[in-house]
């Protein structure tokens, strides 16, 4: 069921046929916080309240022509200033394809330099979300670089690939924080683990190296155990609690986000918003198939 939703995430024609029955954008709203960027600071705002931070993404992935990427760096140049000017406690993730990847890496790399310079006026920062694997060196390629220019972008790695442990390596020394998460794409074998308790066993790995390597990095995942195993390290290891922050997506676990807040760990909720929400609603369904039936019960419910 996940590998065909994850297929279905990325086929036109199952689109366009989805996107006629309202069903389905009733129950995106429960993932994405709207359409607009009014919607977006609303939640926001509710999250900032309950003490606990957000990383506000504008939907959008694989842009085709320049235009569309140019257009996507005005929106999130228009997103910043806002955050600046409301006030709220928020930062900015973003997507390379969004950013003409698919197009040229070298306008890609400039797209994101211009943001992350605009980001630095704003005196905000930007995370650079992982998309599937054809994209992680490039990705990672671009990251650095714009990195040597400017400090303040980071970027996600994925413990479901076989090659994180050397990529995390990499990027600890080039001085790059990291937000670590387990993945969400469709990927073959032969990048990364099938098996569930393989990608929980990297990704606890993982933690602990980056809880240890001095810089402030996120730790992205609703798994209650990792949650767990993570609080008890640092408990272990004296690490403060400002040090560090789980995040977690808009809509996940809410009781859950909550809580952390309140037991005094930072928290950054992942809130996406915008009209191209179709690919980022598949991913959310592929990773629960409950959700799906969610929305096929409501479906027939009328
Ligand atoms: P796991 O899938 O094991 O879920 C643990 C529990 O959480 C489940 O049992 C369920 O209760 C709940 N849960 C998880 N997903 C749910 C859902 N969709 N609906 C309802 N309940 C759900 N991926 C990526 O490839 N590149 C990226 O850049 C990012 N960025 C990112 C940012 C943030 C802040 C988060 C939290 C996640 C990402 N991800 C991501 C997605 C990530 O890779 C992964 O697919 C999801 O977080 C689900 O994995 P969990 O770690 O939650 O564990």
């Amino acid at each position: 069921m996940r590998a065909l939703l994850l297929f279905l995430a990325h086929r036109e024609g199952f689109k366009n046929f989805i996107l006629r029955f309202k069903i389905f954008q009733k129950a995106a709203w429960r993932f994405v916080a709207g359409e607009t960027l009014d919607d977006a600071i609303r939640v926001v705002r509710d999250a900032n309240r309950l003490r606990m931070r957000g990383t506000l993404d504008l939907l959008g992935e694989n842009t085709r022509s320049r235009a569309d990427a140019i257009n996507a760096v005005r929106e999130v140049f228009t997103m910043l200033d806002r955050i600046r000017d409301e006030k709220v406690d928020c930062n900015v993730s973003v997507k390379l394809t969004q950013l003409g990847l698919d197009l040229d890496a070298d306008f890609c790399r400039s797209n994101l330099e211009e943001i992350v310079r605009r980001a630095r006026a704003c005196e905000s920062f930007v995370r650079v979300d992982m998309e599937d694997s054809i994209y992680t060196q490039r990705t990672l390629d671009i990251v650095q670089k714009v990195h040597t220019v400017l400090d303040n972008v980071g970027t996600v790695v994925q413990a479901y690939l076989y090659r994180t442990a050397q990529d995390v390596a990499g990027l600890l020394e080039a001085g790059v924080t990291i937000r670590l998460c387990k993945g969400a794409y469709l990927e073959p074998e032969t990048v990364a683990f099938k098996k569930k308790r393989d990608t929980d066993a990297n990704f606890l790995k993982m933690t602990r190296q980056l809880l240890q390597s001095g810089l402030y990095h996120a730790i992205a995942t609703h798994d209650e155990c990792i949650i767990e195993a993570t609080k008890a390290f640092v408990r272990a290891q004296n690490i403060p609690r400002e040090r560090f922050e789980f995040q977690m997506l808009y809509g996940v676990r809410r009781h859950l986000q909550q809580k952390l807040a309140q037991e005094g760990f930072n928290v950054r909720i992942y809130i996406p918003y915008g009209r191209r929400w179709y690919p980022y609603f598949m991913r959310r369904l592929a990773e629960r198939p409950a959700n799906l039936f969610f929305v096929v019960r409501n479906f027939f419910k009328g």
